[in-house]
């Protein structure tokens, strides 16, 4: 990877740019403000995200990645180009760019990610699938006969892949991770509670008390505003680790179905080598509490949380281009007039 070559982790929830030079150089929410009129972006980013939920009708801030698709691919482009023209230097050779985007995008949606990154001045656009990005990421040797499971759970989705000699062996990817919880908790504290809250609270929320093994000792308690209903009026409402239960568990039980339903495929040696290394927990939605003992308890096998679980990713885009060439699977050159593998 030469110093101004980039890795791009183009996430539902978080874009992560990664340079060998200096580590990971862009980091923020994916979310964009606009005119509502014009269509043109304000902000991009962290500022935009301040904005979403307090807008007035003039702006309107959003994701434009949703449960795992581009849902807006104006915005999208617009995004892209402004954090790649923010994470090179324009004066040196222009960079090649390793793009990972989320697993369900079309090729359509795909194309126009390619249309912003060369239009930023990338000579050369390489996309490469989350799971392999994330094992590369977090260190693992994917080059040898070996097998390894990476389960990577984001915002939109949660990649499982069982990897060996440099390709996936077999994968399934569910639009189903962190931000479904989100929605899930608005509901309930509405429903239940008679409290209403937005998804940015909702989030906050999880990430103090969500447990996935909850007990008597590791109850937390957070306190959230929003609208108490019966009210009508601005309050507050104290949320407890227990509360949340009833939303995380159907959660955790789809992603435990997801991962057995990739086991069930899996070729038994690599099985045995997957019992071995243990299965690999990447992306930030690996971060609620407990999630590895929770795996543990219903998959029989160690389950290891990778460190810095939400970079992995982001790292792996840029560590690729040292296997561009060697890799079997998920990792393709796309650059426009090149034929596509
Ligand atoms: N401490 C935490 N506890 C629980 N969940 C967390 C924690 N920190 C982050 N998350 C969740 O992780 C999710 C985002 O993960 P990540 O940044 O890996 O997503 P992404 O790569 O943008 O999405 P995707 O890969 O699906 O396109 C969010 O739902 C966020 O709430
Ligand atoms: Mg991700």
């Amino acid at each position: 990877m030469a110093s101004n070559d980039i890795g791009i982790d183009l996430g539902t929830t978080k874009v992560m740019i990664y340079r060998e030079d200096e580590g990971i150089v862009v980091n923020e929410p994916s979310v964009v403000a606009y005119d509502a009129e014009s269509g043109t972006p304000i902000a991009f980013g962290q500022k935009a995200f301040e904005m979403v939920g307090k807008t007035h009708k003039n702006i309107v801030a959003e994701y434009p990645l949703k449960d795992g698709v581009i849902s807006n691919y104006t915005l999208t482009k617009e995004m892209v180009k402004y954090f790649i023209n923010k994470s090179y230097d324009s004066k040196v050779v222009k960079p090649k760019v390793s793009i990972c985007v989320p697993s369900a995008v079309t090729g359509i949606e795909e194309n126009a990610v390619v249309d912003a990154a060369i239009s930023s001045g990338a000579r050369q656009v390489l996309i490469i699938e989350e799971p392999i990005a994330a094992a590369i990421g977090a260190g693992l040797d994917i080059m040898k006969a070996n097998g390894n499971m990476i389960v990577d759970i984001g915002g939109g989705t949660t990649d499982i892949a069982v990897i060996s000699l440099g390709g996936i062996v077999c994968s399934k990817s569910i639009k189903l991770a962190g931000n479904a919880i989100d929605k899930e908790i608005v509901k309930l504290l509405k429903n239940k509670y008679n409290f209403l809250v937005g998804q940015k609270t909702a989030q906050q929320l999880k990430h103090a008390v969500a447990d996935c093994m909850p007990t008597e000792e590791n109850n937390r308690y957070f306190e959230v505003k929003g609208i108490n209903l019966l009210r009508g009026l601005p309050g507050k409402l104290n949320v407890s680790t227990f509360d949340l239960q009833p939303v995380i568990t159907p959660v955790l039980e789809e992603y435990v179905a997801a991962v057995k339903n990739v086991l069930e495929i899996t070729p038994p040696e690599l099985s045995g080598d997957i019992y071995e290394n243990g299965i690999l927990l990447t992306g930030a939605g690996a971060k609620i509490a407990n999630l590895d003992r929770y795996f543990e308890q219903y998959l029989k096998c160690k389950v290891v949380v990778a460190e810095n679980c939400e970079q992995c990713v982001a790292i792996g885009t840029g560590k690729a281009f040292a296997l561009e060439g060697r890799l079997e699977s998920g990792f393709r050159d796309v650059t426009p007039g090149l034929s596509k593998k």
